[in-house]
């Protein structure tokens, strides 16, 4: 029997840090004054209950791939890295219309990403933490030199506009990092996972299949129902107080990180009272900057911590440099946490 010839890998791990940011709001601004009407609520009660004041919402011909382009095209500015130098694109989102073909890969032709690498995530509002944590592992392993990563959501298309519980979250953006290798650590570890049996907290309403019968069968008179994305709102806001905010405790543990030391604290940005919570339980000192993103732009999911992290910055309220905690959290149930060197 000839020998089994030993395989050629990287024999050590490399740095990865996260070279520059960007983000992407839509231009039309949505007030909670146009929401209401339709769920029987008010202005104040959002405001009070959420921390919301207006979102931002695409228009009908605008894609998640128009918007996953335009924060790209600032991320990679701002790392001053060329297309050619990304060797694989990640897409995190739930509302990419299409079962098949990946955001990605359009996404990396657009910008004239030689080649790449390029598959979508789903894990909801950690799609991008999740993301972040893949990207590092592909660099530190020497697999690229350099990834491409976007949070991106179109979630007017998959909101219930009657739905009282969801109608008023939901947001749409794109937040984009450009991940590749470094002479320091920058980007912390992981601690993520989910719970499975958690997975009607927050849902698609129906399976695309379940559409099928009734589009195809002449005779049936039910009402197609969208398969728009609701939640549990009780149930996860419990969630994310008590075991996100301990998640958020370990990974600083995990970094070697103290809450004293940080430069920004970056959560999903869900709800600003479980933010506030999280900040409770961290026992933040008042001089670290807190993500308060949500007032402007909703929950925008997997774009959430990305397009915060990036106005922090844009706005000289984070340094550059600095250290930032970010988690992620929602659908699934999933969450991701890490702490990163803000480009
Ligand atoms: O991104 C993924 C992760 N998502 C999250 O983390 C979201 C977590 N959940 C939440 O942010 C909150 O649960 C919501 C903001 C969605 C809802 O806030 P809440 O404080 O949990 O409201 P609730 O469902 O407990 O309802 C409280 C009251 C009820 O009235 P009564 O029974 O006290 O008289 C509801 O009927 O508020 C009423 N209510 C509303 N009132 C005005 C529920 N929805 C509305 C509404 N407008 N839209």
């Amino acid at each position: 029997m000839t020998e089994r010839p030993t395989l050629t890998v990287p024999a050590s791990l490399r740095h990865a840090r996260i070279h520059g940011l960007g983000g992407y709001r839509p231009e039309r601004v949505v007030p909670n004054s146009e929401i209401v009407d339709l769920i029987d609520s008010s202005d104040e009660w959002i405001q009070q209950r959420s921390g919301i004041v207006t979102r931002h919402r695409a228009r009908a011909d605008e894609t998640v791939v128009d918007m996953a382009e335009a924060a790209s095209r600032e991320a990679l500015q701002a790392a001053g890295v060329e297309p050619g130098q990304i060797g694989a694109v990640i897409v995190a989102t739930v509302s990419h219309p299409y079962q098949t073909p990946a955001a990605a890969p359009i996404l990396g032709h657009r910008l004239g990403i030689p080649n790449p690498a390029a598959f979508d995530i789903s894990a909801a509002c950690a799609g991008y933490c999740y993301a972040i944590s893949l990207a590092n592992d592909m660099v530190r392993a020497g697999t690229t030199d350099y990834v491409l990563v976007v949070g991106v959501e179109k979630l007017s298309d998959f909101t219930d506009k009657h739905d009282r519980g969801s109608a008023f979250i939901f947001g749409d953006g794109a937040g984009a990092a450009v991940v590749g290798v470094s002479d320091f650590p920058g980007i912390g570890p992981t601690l993520w996972g989910s719970l499975g049996d958690q997975a009607d907290a927050i849902t698609q309403r129906e399976a695309w299949t379940d559409l099928r019968p009734v589009m195809e069968d002449p005779e049936r008179t039910d009402p197609v129902r969208w398969p728009s994305i609701v939640m549990q709102g009780q149930t996860v806001f419990r969630w994310a107080v008590f075991s996100m905010a301990q998640v958020a405790v370990e990974t600083l543990e995990a970094a070697g990180v103290t809450a004293e030391q940080l430069d920004a604290f970056v959560p999903h940005q869900a709800n600003m009272r479980i933010t506030d919570a999280m900040i409770k339980t961290l026992k933040l000192p008042p001089h670290v900057p807190v993500a308060r993103d949500i007032a402007e732009t909703g929950n925008t999911s997997a774009a959430s911590v990305p397009l915060a992290m990036s106005r922090m910055l844009a706005e000289g309220e984070a340094k550059h440099g600095g250290l930032a905690l970010q988690i992620g959290f929602g659908a699934g149930l999933v969450y991701a946490a890490q702490v990163v060197v803000m480009p």
